[in-house]
């Protein structure tokens, strides 16, 4: 009989995750043999699924909300940056259902640095950045960030408290890259940023941006880590501010593809899925 090795994407919600096409593409691409699912686990029920899962034969799994921080506790191997974020991604079920081996990374901040760089042409190194929000989706980020060598990293967050823990944990680890690393309330982030990073919720509460335009440079980038409907104000205003604006496609792409290496020791091709994505969700936002 031949075996097909199955991974998912699990979560609460899944049901409108983009990951099952994205690896349907790069298996299509590598020709690597495996089937990609959605896994929705009851809110109480995040270990239960995933360990039943991986009973039946599963190799992996992407984690989204609300399960990173679960799951980075049920991993018993962390890479570095999955121990920094606090927060993983990214299982791989090594030893199978038996969890004493399984692997625990996260892929976000690798996704949005190449993404960033190779997509938006834009390099991090020596850039002032401002990185919004202090919840799973800026601390998943926030390592890679500092590996890629920018001048200078100001983390803003509504609650000033949870930017100040997340800059105290990767405190040492901006030290060694270099990288100032600082907390500041919403509305004292200075001014001269060459890129905002938007990591909150804020637009899917409907609220605005929440940093004055004056806190970024002319030109500067403007990325939101939300993409299609969700991300529209943020461009809107980047746009209308002449930022260049970008949405957390590319990054989705990019965490995608870290994660199938991760699991397949095999690096898809991004552009043409990212391409492919695009397409999709325009022709989705037309109808
Ligand atoms: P995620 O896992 O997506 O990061 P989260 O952990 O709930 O989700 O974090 C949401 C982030 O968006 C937080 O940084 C939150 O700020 P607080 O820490 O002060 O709660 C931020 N956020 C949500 N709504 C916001 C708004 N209307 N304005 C500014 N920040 C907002």
């Amino acid at each position: 009989m031949l075996m097909t090795d199955r991974y998912a994407v699990a979560g609460n919600p899944v049901a409108h995750s983009r990951s099952p096409e994205i690896h349907a593409l790069f298996a299509a691409q590598t020709g690597e043999g495996l089937v990609y699912e959605r896994l929705l686990c009851p809110l109480d029920g995040f270990e239960a699924t995933v360990r039943a899962f991986a009973a039946a034969g599963g190799r992996g799994c992407n984690i989204t909300v609300p399960f990173k921080f679960e799951a980075h506790a049920l991993a018993r191997r962390l890479s570095p940056r999955a121990r920094l974020a606090g927060a993983c991604n990214v299982l791989r079920f090594d030893g199978g259902a038996d969890s004493g081996d399984w692997l625990g990374d996260n892929s976000d901040g690798v996704g949005l640095a190449r993404d960033i760089e190779h997509n938006a042409g834009r390099p991090l190194r020596d850039q002032r950045l401002l990185l919004l929000g202090a919840g799973g989706a800026a601390a998943g980020v926030l390592a890679s960030l500092i590996e890629r060598g920018p001048a200078e990293i100001v983390l803003a967050n509504r609650s000033l408290d949870k930017a100040q823990a997340l800059v105290q944990s990767h405190a040492g680890f901006a030290a060694e890259h270099g990288v100032k690393l600082r907390a500041s309330p919403l509305d004292g982030t200075g001014e001269g940023f060459d890129m905002l990073i938007n990591g909150t919720s804020a637009s899917l509460a409907g609220a605005g941006v929440p940093v004055p335009a004056a806190a970024l440079k002319p030109g500067a980038l403007a990325l939101d880590m939300m993409y299609g409907p969700a991300a529209r104000p943020f461009l809107d205003w980047a746009a209308a501010q002449g930022f260049e604006g970008r949405d957390g496609l590319g990054m989705l792409v990019e965490q995608a593809a870290e994660a199938f290496f991760i699991w397949r020791g095999v690096m898809p091709e991004s552009a043409p899925v990212l391409a492919t994505l695009r397409q999709r969700l325009e022709a989705e936002a037309r109808t």
